[in-house]
Formats: C-alpha cells, structure tokens, sequence
C-alpha cells in the first residue's frame, strides 16, 4: 500500500442492499434481467411461474441453460461477480441477478445444475433479512427442507439449468390481506405486463438470431409471442438503405448498424388487429423513433433521443439503430438496461438519415384514407372517382420517393424535384410531392 497509512471504509452490507432496490427496476424489467442470464448460458427455454399463494408468492424463473457449479453459484451471488466477459455476453456489471431479483422481494434463492451426466444441484439464498441484522455479504444455504428449493431440484433432474426464485414478494404483493383477491389480480396483471415486456426485449431471440437455436419463453404455461417493432412481416412496410457508421469508444472503434422503416398505416396493414398489436406498449405516438439493440436485446425503445420531438405525422416512422458490447462505454448502459445515451457522434451523423425516414412516415401517414389529412380541401367537394384518382396519384408519388430513398438516390432525386417544382408545378401537386 506504498507506505501510506490506510483504513478500511468497506460498504455497510445493510444499508446497501436496501439503496440498490430501487436503481429502477419494475417487475418486469427485473424478470428481463434475470431472463438476460438464461440467454447467455445458452437456455433454448425459459420457464417463468408467477404463483399465488398469499404471502408465500412465488416468482419461478427456470432455464435449460449451462447452469453453475457451486462456487460459480457462489460467485453469481456475489454484489460485483468476479470475472470476464467475451463480445457479446448480455451481462456487464456482475449485479443483474441480485439486484433484480431484490428489488421485488426479500429472499432470491439460486438452484443450479451444470453436470449433464450427474443429478448433482447446488442451492444458495440471499436473505434481506438476515443481511439487515448481520450487517455482512452473506449467502446461506436454504437448506433441503424448502418446498420451492425442492420443486427446483426436482425440475433439475431432466439436464443442466438453473431455477432462480423470488420469495417474500414485499414490493410486489400489498402488506394487507396479500391473500385477497386484489393481491392475486395484480399478480395476473404482471404477468401479462411481463410476457409483453419479454416479447418486446427478447423478440430476436425468440425468433432466432444468426446460427443460435430460438428461445422459448413462456410465462405460467402461455408462450410468448415476439413483437418485432418493424413490422417486418407486413407486406406493405418499407426499409430504406441500411447504414453502417463507425464510432469512437475509449480505446476501440466500433461498428453501428442503422436501419429505417416506415410502417404501414391501419389501413395498409395486413387487418387491423395486427396494426393494434404492432402499436406497442406507449401506442403508435410514442413508440415512433428509434430501437436500440445491444448485442440483439433491445435496450431502449422509441423516442429520438433528442435529435427530433414526437409528432403525430411521424408515427408510422421506427429505426433500429444496433450496437455490440464493445462499444458499451460509448453508450453508457445503465444497470437495470432500460437506458442507454447515443453517443454525440453517433447522433449527428444519423440525424440526416432519420429525417429522411420522417419525411417519408409522414407522407404515408398523410396519404392514408383514414387520415384526416388524406384528402387536400379543394378535393373534398370532388365525386369520388376524382378523389380516388387523386389518391392513387398522391400513392404514385409516396412510391417514387420511397424508390429514391431505397436505391441510396434521394440526392439525385431531391434535384428532380426541385427541378418538377420549377418547371410543371401541376406535377408536383398532382403527386402530392408537397414538403
Ligand atoms: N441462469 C444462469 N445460468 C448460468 N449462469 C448464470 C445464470 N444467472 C447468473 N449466472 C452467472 O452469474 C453471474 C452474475 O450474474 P448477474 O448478477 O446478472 O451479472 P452479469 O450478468 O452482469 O454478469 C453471470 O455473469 C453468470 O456467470
Ligand atoms: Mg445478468
């Protein structure tokens, strides 16, 4: 210690503990978190349990994963786990587990199996309890007489995995009467809350990513369905060019991937329940903007991040906007993965881009039948076969730009516009090509 006198000024285990419940986390963000660590390990399944039972409730996060030794389990117990990560890996800071878990109940306990040949499963808890009156970063030993620790090992016996449970639901269940109906409709709720959530941050993996096998989630027995914010499937949603920009993390430069849809207004969309269900969690308005990804889970979703406000006209406009693990410094991930920061240069070299994509979402949303806006005033007096003319020349136009835009010309084609508007400005009118 180079001769200098020193002290030790180690954290109190009680008091820190209880700050780190609420660096953000809702219930399901926690369970996503938990979810990121079966994804690393491998789990082609993930079994979420939210059970009932009055103040026994119980949350079951079970994986086919590659499951922990019993030091490892001891180690991913640890508040800052020791050790190193490759590219790609969905963990970062060594605290996901505990401090997800922890931020919706009192006793996490941990059951592992990494053998695939031996039944061998190992078991540690963290106890809130226990920490509050020893004051010491303990993990103890739940021992073999709990009915969930036995559930667990019992689900073990078919391969390597790991079970992760939540116990003593405090932040979850109300203190009064967590038996009563109130507190079983809530958990139903989060349920529901929790298999959109894991379909939304998950929606690559489940569907399949590079040569890695799918992921089955489901969430008390109902699978969870992908929701891909691109609408990918639907015939009539357009991608412009895809972009590749480089950016400058500490010590490395690394590669980000931008790509730009306009979506399909309602009436363009394969039926209308498709078009509610591609509106996302905020709706239409608020989820327009960008997707970011990190390593395929998606970390932050909607919104411009500043580099435009939210506008009703911009709604059918969303961006993905894609990075890996070696460009973590450059975005600032915070903990609980709910929120990154965009590099300034990154924000300045997409801002042309994005504007791009917003002119033409707001031409789609302009020209759809059931817009308000769809018709210009001097066309409502018209019959309809003159208004339906219209309509399909103003489509004409939407085409030729999104053409432009596709083939990397929108230059070329910003000049013929200019030039049309000069020189047959009937043209322009009659494809609606209007700024
Ligand atoms: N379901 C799991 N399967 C295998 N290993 C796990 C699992 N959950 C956690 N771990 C191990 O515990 C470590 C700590 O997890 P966590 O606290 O979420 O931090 P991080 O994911 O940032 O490393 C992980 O790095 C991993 O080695
Ligand atoms: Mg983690």
């Amino acid at each position: 210690m180079s001769g200098r006198a020193w002290f030790d000024v180690s954290p109190s285990a009680a008091r820190l503990t209880g700050s780190l419940r609420d660096i953000g986390y809702d219930f399901a963000s926690a369970v996503a978190d938990v979810v990121d660590n079966s994804v690393a390990a491998g789990a082609t399944r993930v079994e979420i349990l939210i059970e009932h039972d009055g103040s026994d409730s119980r949350v079951f996060i079970t994986d086919d994963g590659a499951g922990m030794s019993s030091s490892g389990l001891l180690e991913a117990l640890r508040f800052g786990t020791r050790r190193q990560y490759r590219r790609g890996d969905l963990g970062r800071y060594g605290l996901g587990l505990k401090t997800a878990s922890l931020s919706q109940c009192r006793v996490l306990s941990v059951v592992s199996r990494s053998s695939k040949s031996t039944v061998r499963t190992c078991a540690r808890s963290l106890d809130l309890d226990l920490i509050d009156d020893w004051d010491q970063w303990v993990v103890v030993d739940p021992g073999n007489r709990e009915p969930a620790v036995q559930r667990a090992r019992q689900w073990l016996a078919e391969g390597t995995g790991t079970v992760v449970i939540w116990q003593v639901l405090d932040r979850v269940l109300p203190e009064k009467r967590p038996e009563g109906g109130w507190a079983r409709r809530r958990l139903d709720t989060l349920a529901g809350k929790t298999a959109d959530h894991l379909g939304m941050v998950f929606h690559r993996f489940i569907d399949g990513v590079g040569d890695r096998p799918q992921v089955v989630i489901t969430v008390n027995g109902q699978k969870v369905r992908a929701w891909d914010p691109f609408a990918q499937d639907e015939s009539s949603t357009v991608e412009l060019p895809l972009q590749r920009l480089e950016v400058e993390s500490p010590g490395s430069t690394g590669v980000v991937t931008l790509r730009r849809f306009v979506l399909p207004a309602r009436d363009r969309f394969s039926c209308p329940a498709e078009f509610e269900r591609l509106s996302g969690p905020l709706n239409w308005n608020r989820q327009q903007g960008l997707y970011v990804y990190r390593a395929n889970r998606l970390v932050q979703w909607g919104g411009w991040a500043g580099i435009r406000g939210i506008d009703e006209h911009t709604k059918l406009a969303r961006a993905s906007v894609e990075f890996d693990t070696d460009l973590d410094a450059a975005f600032n991930i915070n903990v609980a993965k709910m929120r990154v920061t965009l590099p300034a240069q990154l924000r300045q070299l997409i801002e042309p881009a994005v504007n791009e994509l917003c002119v033409l979402a707001d031409d789609a949303y302009r020209k759809t039948a059931g817009s308000a806006r769809s018709a210009p005033p001097e066309d409502l007096g018209q019959p309809p076969e003159v208004r339906a003319a219209t309509q399909a020349a103003a489509t004409a136009g939407l085409a030729l730009r999104m053409a432009a835009m596709q083939v990397d010309e929108w230059a070329a084609w910003e000049k013929i516009e200019a030039l049309l508007r000069e020189e047959s400005p009937e043209v322009v009118r009659l494809l609606g090509l209007t700024e």
